[in-house]
């Protein structure tokens, strides 16, 4: 088995090309559409070299493998498919990743079952292509939907792992989690400390020339943001505050949008042409996190709980989070105006939906670091953590 890999050095992406030179056989991961913004144009340079790369040692590409939908470049699935008629693969939790964007963007053509890809995958699962058996391996925390691919002692993570001198890929995008991405390089880290390392990105820390293979083993020793011995409360602080400091990827919008429908190009308009969505928002971008009833229990002691509910409900049956400040959805404009907007703030309610329009309506008054409560105190209470009833 060989790899051949390619860097697009306009978004630091790497794609690979999988192929048994005996047979065959080949998969393709993470191939890029490029993509210029300010033209709006999209352009095949990136797929061609890897089309003529298989035409010239006359592979049959089975599959094209995501390992997510990415959010800082197009997928260049669609041409691949076309070109080399490969089916399209992707881990099977697209489909919570669809559900977030269909409603955050408003796409209203995207189908959310997962439908406009031909396989989805679930942890475990072997893909054969020919002579290549591909494993998938969940590992969510960047996005739900990440996999990593094991082919034989290679493994492509994806925006999960890394170079050992870069770290981890970032746990900020809708339903990200740092404490997940722990739980998914953990597993990693379990296997064979010989196990080649392929990363999605590499972004050259320091300036050093692209990069694309480490080991379990040296990332386990030296990964400088979660080495074998980094506990997961060190991990997930570093994490989120990394995470923080972070500007939104440049082609956020235009990328996600793509790739959750399988790389397709939005639907065509009755005047021929098609259009991609770019919401507006108002002041700085808001982070827009949905958090673990679990996950925020743990670091209680750092965040600020605003729970949004009327009075009667704070001291009722639910509860509220011990050390909660009660502050009726009705009142928070004028509440929220003596609020240190750099202050993290998990916005609390009974099931979620007052605490997403709180953590609007913050947004929109510049406040940067909003977490809505998944689930609201029904999913607090059902996860068994403390409450308090008195006011
Ligand atoms: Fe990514």
């Amino acid at each position: 088995m060989e790899i051949q890999a390619f860097f697009d050095p306009d978004t630091f992406t790497l794609t690979y090309v999988v192929f048994d030179r005996d047979s065959g056989d080949a998969v393709v991961i993470d191939p890029v559409l490029d993509y210029d913004a300010l033209a709006s144009q999209t352009s095949t340079k990136s797929v061609d070299k890897v089309a003529a790369f298989v035409q010239e040692h006359a592979l049959a590409v089975h599959y094209v493998l995501e390992t997510h939908a990415h959010a800082d470049h197009l997928s260049g699935a669609q041409s691949l498919r076309e070109r080399l008629g490969a089916k399209i693969a992707i881990g099977t939790q697209i489909r919570a990743v669809q559900a977030t964007f269909k409603d955050l963007l408003d796409l209203q053509h995207l189908a959310i079952d997962g439908s406009q890809f031909d396989r989805l995958l679930v942890d475990g699962e072997i893909v054969t292509a020919g002579t290549l058996q591909i494993e998938t391996i969940a590992t969510p925390g960047h996005t739900p939907a990440c996999v990593t691919y094991r082919i034989g002692d290679d493994l492509f993570t994806g925006d999960a792992l890394f170079m050992h001198d870069y770290g981890t890929g970032r746990c900020d995008f809708p339903r990200g989690s740092a404490e997940a991405l722990y739980d998914s390089v953990s597993r990693l880290y379990a296997l064979p400390e010989h196990l080649r390392v392929h990363p999605g990105h590499d972004y050259r820390p320091g300036g050093r020339p692209v990069a694309w293979e480490t080991t379990i083993g040296r990332s386990r020793r030296d990964n400088v943001q979660l080495r074998g011995t980094t506990s997961k409360a060190e991990f997930v602080e570093m994490r989120t505050t990394r995470d923080r400091t972070l500007p939104a990827p440049r082609l956020l919008y235009p990328s996600i949008q793509v790739n959750v429908d399988a790389g397709r190009l939005p639907p065509v308009h009755a005047n021929g042409r098609q259009y991609l969505t770019i919401p507006i928002s108002e002041g700085p971008a808001p982070s827009l996190v949905d958090v673990e009833p679990t996950d925020v229990a743990a670091r209680r002691g750092e965040l600020t709980f605003i729970d949004v509910r009327e009075p009667a409900e704070f001291t009722g049956e639910l509860g509220h989070v011990p050390g909660a400040a009660l502050v009726p959805l009705a009142t928070l404009a004028e509440r929220s105006r003596s609020w240190d907007p750099e202050r993290p703030i998990v916005l609390v309610c009974r099931s979620g939906g007052r605490s997403a329009q709180a953590a609007t309506e913050l947004a929109k008054r510049g406040f940067r670091h909003l977490y809505n409560l998944r689930g609201g105190m029904m999913a607090w209470n059902e996860a068994r953590l403390p409450i308090d009833r008195e006011r």
